[in-house]
């Protein structure tokens, strides 16, 4: 039904405007009660898909990339569609409104999206109250926070915004992804630097007496000696694990030239976070754990991720051109690839491929 009848009228509006008509949806859908109803229609949970994962325990792993609920508006009905877990944000610390519009770019025919959003968000203190109403409620899907810099903070400052945002939201994260790779907030991706990424993750750690998780969002864009020193400090300072990957500068796999800047996802980045995805889980031999995301559309593309190294994974562009069936199909295909390759519980599939 989403593909010949919904897909069509979203995709005859403004990206942006589709997203949020979408979203509310989502939100009044939530209010009038309809979340068990969603839950049942989508429903499928088997152990077999269940992980465990830095300390935490995931019903399946399939999450919500970041970028897509920015703001915490319908976190209960995006996880009554299966998700094994959330990822809200990037919230920044202060209130701001990214790039001027429009900013999101369908590219039907190679299943893209280029964006260059900026991070618009309603900054730490308006988000945070809402994660906290999140967290009264009974919530299946586990929460992550992704932090973002706001954009008039100089990079050399990038610790106390990260570190103001960290304070509000500590009380209500399962864990806290580190964004230091979104190409749409100049210089952000200098966070990667050894230097100032350890700099960055020893901060926030130094005001994590719960112990909350803390990840680290890459870029595909980095060569491998770059990548070997974002992985040296995250295996030196404890970071829990790692998010590969971020959007491309990358035009590759797009059948038409197009002028629009911006971060490209969806099927043309599949190639390339399997790659990142394979070679992170190589160096550290498997000692990181890795959430794999970039053009996940089916069950195989999340298979291939696992079998690379991924222990988790993650949607968001498949979910625009799939709509919200696409968790259930993600799992049940999984779940049958598994079964064809005599895995009985996912933690076996994890790096497969590479052993
Ligand atoms: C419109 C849009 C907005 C995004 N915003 C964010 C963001 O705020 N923070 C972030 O870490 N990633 C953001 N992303 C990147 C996604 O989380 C994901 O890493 C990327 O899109 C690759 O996955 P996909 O191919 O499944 O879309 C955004 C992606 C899109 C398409």
């Amino acid at each position: 039904m989403y593909r010949t009848l919904l897909r069509p009228l979203l995709f005859n509006l403004d990206s942006e405007r589709a997203h949020h008509l979408a979203l509310g949806a989502a939100r009044f859908a939530g209010r009038i009660g309809m979340r068990p109803i969603v839950e049942k229609c989508f429903e499928l949970e088997d152990p077999a898909l269940s992980t465990d994962c830095f300390g935490l325990h995931f019903k399946n792993p399939i999450g919500l990339a970041a970028g897509f609920d920015k703001n915490v508006h319908a976190v209960e009905m995006l996880a009554a569609l299966g998700f094994g877990f959330i990822e809200i944000g990037s919230i920044t610390g202060q209130p701001q409104p990214g790039n001027p519009t429009p900013r999101i770019f369908r590219f039907p025919a190679d299943q893209a999206i280029i964006n260059r959003m900026g991070f618009p968000s309603d900054g730490a203190d308006a988000v945070a109250p809402r994660l906290q109403e999140v967290r009264r409620s009974p919530n299946s899907a586990l929460l992550g926070v992704n932090l973002g810099k706001t954009k008039a903070v100089a990079l050399d400052n990038a610790l106390d915004d990260y570190l103001y945002t960290f304070s509000r939201i500590k009380d209500y994260a399962d864990y806290v992804a580190l964004n230091v790779s979104s190409p749409n907030t100049p210089e952000l991706r200098k966070l990667q630097e050894r230097s100032r990424l350890e700099a960055l993750f020893r901060g926030v750690q130094r005001d994590n007496s719960r112990g909350i998780p803390l990840l680290v969002k890459v870029a595909p864009d980095l060569e491998p000696a770059q990548v070997d020193e974002v992985l040296a400090c995250c295996l030196d300072c404890g970071v829990s694990g790692i998010i590969a990957t971020n959007t491309t500068f990358s035009r590759e796999g797009l059948s038409r030239p197009t002028e629009e800047t911006g971060g490209l996802s969806g099927a043309p980045l599949r190639k390339r976070s399997l790659e990142m995805v394979r070679y992170i889980s190589r160096q550290t031999q498997g000692k990181l754990p890795i959430i794999g995301v970039g053009g996940v559309f089916c069950g195989r593309d999340a298979f291939e991720l696992i079998s690379a190294g991924a222990s988790l994974i993650q949607i968001y562009t498949g979910l625009i051109y799939e709509g919200p069936g696409l968790v259930r199909k993600v799992k049940s295909e999984l779940l049958g690839l598994m079964k064809e390759s005599g895995i009985s519980r996912l933690g076996e599939l994890v790096g497969k491929a590479n052993k």
